[in-house]
């Protein structure tokens, strides 16, 4: 498979048409008669889910290291360690014959009780696009490709094969678009899936503007776009709009389709013939890359879970440093609740991996303490609801120990692809057991197993501490000892807002719609961003997470007060772990625009570093910003605009402990430029520097000589450009006012209509 256009040459039109859907439900279509092999696709994300009985849609996987899902993994907030999850997932796919991972998901978590959340990594686009980006390149640096999913706006899973999320382009752009951006240019992963959706309209599988305009054309996307499993509606107008493999396969009816289609004259054939050679080259790659494999290490895989699952919980609550228990005291410990013994620790759906072995927490506990006295207790029925019997059990386990620890969460099947939550609740067993045994036990601490917000309201003002175990794979149970006893200081912060309620949910009023459509009311108001700007206070904010050990951050440096477009901005501090304790801190940079042209944000992530620290030690942490961090996208403009000013650069701890500031000026020279139309206002086209200097060449001396004398009226400052004929009455004609916008457009780089 050398030259790839002279074998589409050869290749009869039948032949390219089967090329485009798969063979089977995990295969594309080989044709032996041009050398054209077959490739291996398997799901992703947190680890293989390749099926037993080959070309079975619904089968036994083989067993396969379960890592953290996203959900957990992203509450590391470590590049590094998701690239060696990334490069772990590699080896274990060409271990099994795998040459393309159905993964990462990118997905916004719009809402917390969309099933699929434990899926995908953040409410914030920065956050989940940088992650997503370490993923992809750890998985393809071993020969194995990625498919970046589910592209786009798939953010709730009820109605998900037909609903219609309804987003403006602005939103798009800056919030659900955005992540896949990043890891699109960061990364290029060698394909991607459509969704399921609607978007505003239009099934993603056949929209044109997302997978074609955007994604190639803007992005310079050139990889293959798969169709989710089933996604296809109109074969045909899905591969005009960009769609280029169907799967499931085979598809002998669509196959058709598309002959018929060309020999009509409906479809291009230059359009098939692109979508062939992108999956060619596909092939080639996958093939090119495939070679020996070392086999799967298992142990050494599991240890690696272990110690990501350890990097990826967050300790939200420590009153009075209950944590952690010293491993070395003989003391006694009460386990309650079952999944102390069955510990949850991945959902449901096509991404559920059948583990290569599970650790169970009770036993990890006695491993680390050795000394200490365990007793257990099953504290609520395994469904979840509460159990008198059980319960009392519990009870006077918890009054007889020194401390308690209760293991609660969402059980299995509660979160799934495939279906919503109804609510944020934990099921009222464990609601039960965590009140009663807190009430004779003050040393309590609980371990939360779940991959999205649960409701927090009854208790967690009770608890000393909590631990967010999250779903985090195969090693929970270990990660859990190690965090528990001190073995590892936590270092996770989460990568979504806990709120205070459901009913505090920005898309509360919106979700998840009706009559097929579901609106994005809030706009690019979702997470933090809304809960920061609307000053609505969560349980525990974006970002948060506690250590052992206690972290100062020193004051900040800019490499310059001022930016212009084409630069770049470094922005420093020194970090200095100030407790006992070696530990790892998760630094956050904000951006606050102090003025903006349309709404926005009160503060936006546009950095992050996690950094290690022994006691002691200092160490400088370095973010570098470009305009693109400071921009937002206007879609009457469609582009990105960052207008001059200034811009206050926030470093902290969570979104809601901010620990230093600094400002940076944008100078002139910057796509703002653009802004500036006959609509702008006079005191938009005065305070820009291009702006004035246009004004005052072009405009007859005794109205231009006005803005020099002091400020106008502010009424008058806030009229659009277009008004000043009738404002001058008369000195100033519209012919004037067209060749303002359009000189000064010219030397803002505008191109002149
Ligand atoms: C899911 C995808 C998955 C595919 C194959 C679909 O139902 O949405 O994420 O990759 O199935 O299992």
């Amino acid at each position: 498979m050398e030259d790839l256009e002279a074998l589409v040459r050869q290749m009869t039109l039948e032949e390219k048409a089967s090329l485009c859907s798969g063979a089977t439900a995990w295969t594309t279509e080989a044709i032996a008669r041009l050398g054209i092999p077959s490739i291996v696709v398997s799901d992703g994300p947190h680890g293989l889910r390749r099926p037993a009985e080959e070309g079975q849609l619904l089968s036994r996987s083989i067993p396969a290291t379960c890592f953290p899902t996203a959900s957990s993994l992203a509450c590391s907030w470590d590049r590094d360690l998701v690239r060696e999850i990334g490069q772990a997932l590699g080896s274990e796919s060409r271990a099994l014959g795998v040459h393309v991972l159905l993964a990462p998901g990118v997905n916004m978590k719009r809402t917390p009780l969309c099933g699929r959340n434990f899926e995908y990594f953040s409410e914030d686009p920065y956050l989940a696009g940088d992650l997503a980006a370490a993923y992809i390149e750890g998985v393809q640096s071993t020969g194995v490709g990625t498919c970046l999913k589910h592209f786009a706006a798939n953010n709730q899973e009820t109605d998900r094969m037909t609903v219609s999320a309804e987003i403006p382009e602005r939103v798009l752009r800056e919030i659900y678009l955005s992540a896949f951006e990043r890891a699109v240019q960061k990364a290029r992963p060698w394909s991607i899936m459509c969704s399921y959706n609607r978007l505003n309209g239009t099934y993603t599988s056949q929209h044109r503007q997302l997978l074609t305009d955007v994604l190639r054309d803007e992005w310079g996307f050139e990889g293959v776009v798969i169709s989710d499993w089933g996604a296809v509606e109109d074969r045909v107008s899905g591969l005009a709009a960009g769609l280029d493999l169907e799967m499931p396969g085979p598809s002998p009816a669509n196959d058709a389709r598309i002959v018929e289609a060309v020999r009509s004259g409906r479809l291009d054939e230059r359009d098939l013939d692109r979508a062939v050679l992108r999956i060619l080259d596909l092939v080639r790659r996958a093939h090119r890359e495939a070679g020996s494999t070392e086999g799967l290490d298992v142990e050494l895989h599991h240890q690696l879970a272990r110690r990501a699952a350890a990097a990826s919980m967050v300790l939200l609550k420590n009153q009075g440093a209950l944590l952690p228990l010293d491993p070395a005291r003989p003391g006694s410990v009460a386990v309650l609740g079952q999944m102390g013994v069955v510990p949850q620790f991945q959902g449901g759906g096509s991404s559920r991996v059948n583990p290569t072995k599970v650790d169970v927490p009770l036993d990890e506990l006695r491993e680390a303490a050795p000394q200490a006295s365990f007793s257990y207790c099953q504290g609520y029925r395994e469904d979840g609801a509460a159990d008198a019997e059980l319960l009392r059990a519990a009870v006077e386990a918890a009054r007889a120990a020194e401390v308690a620890l209760v293991f609660v969460g969402l059980p299995d099947g509660v979160e799934s692809e495939g279906y919503d939550r109804r609510a944020m609740d934990l099921p009222a067993g464990h609601v039960e057991l965590i009140k009663s045994v807190v009430e004779v036990q003050p040393r309590t601490a609980v371990v939360l197993q779940n991959g999205a917000p649960v409701s927090l309201a009854d208790w967690v003002d009770r608890v000393p501490a909590l631990l967010l175990a999250g779903l985090a794979g195969q090693a929970s149970g270990g990660a859990v000892a190690d965090l528990l006893f001190g073995e590892v200081n936590p270092s996770g912060k989460l990568a979504e807002t806990y709120p205070a309620r459901l009913e505090d949910n920005p898309s509360y009023l919106n979700f998840p719609g009706e009559n097929g459509r579901v609106f994005y009311g809030e706009g690019l108001f979702i997470g933090y961003r809304y809960y920061d700007t609307k000053r609505v206070d969560p349980f525990f904010p974006f970002g948060h997470g506690l250590s052992y050990t206690t972290f100062a951050y020193g004051p900040l440096s800019l490499s310059s007060r001022e930016m212009t477009p084409a630069g770049s901005l470094e922005v420093s501090l020194p970090i200095t772990n100030t407790g006992e304790r070696p530990g790892e801190e998760v630094v956050q940079l904000y951006v606050r625009p102090r003025r903006s042209r349309l709404a926005r944000p009160v503060k936006e992530l546009k950095g992050f570093a996690k950094v290690d620290l022994a006691p002691g030690q200092s160490k400088p942490v370095t973010f570098t910003l470009t305009i693109r961090d400071l921009s937002y996208y206007d879609p009457d403009k469609s582009g990105w605009v960052a207008e001059p000013g200034e811009y206050d650069l926030l470093v902290g701890a969570s979104s809601r402990d901010i620990r230093g500031e600094a400002t940076v000026r944008l100078v002139e020279g910057v796509r703002a430029e653009q802004l500036l139309d006959a609509d702008s206002s006079i005191r938009a086209w005065l305070e820009h520097p291009a702006g004035r200097s246009t004004l005052e060449r072009l405009l007859p001396a005794e109205v231009a000589g006005q803005f020099g004398e002091g400020p106008l009226p502010p009424f008058v400052l806030e009229l659009p450009l277009k008004k000043l004929p009738m404002l001058s009455q008369g000195a100033v004609d519209e012919t004037t006012v067209e060749r303002i916008v359009a000189e000064a457009g010219q030397c803002m780089g505008r191109p002149t209509p």
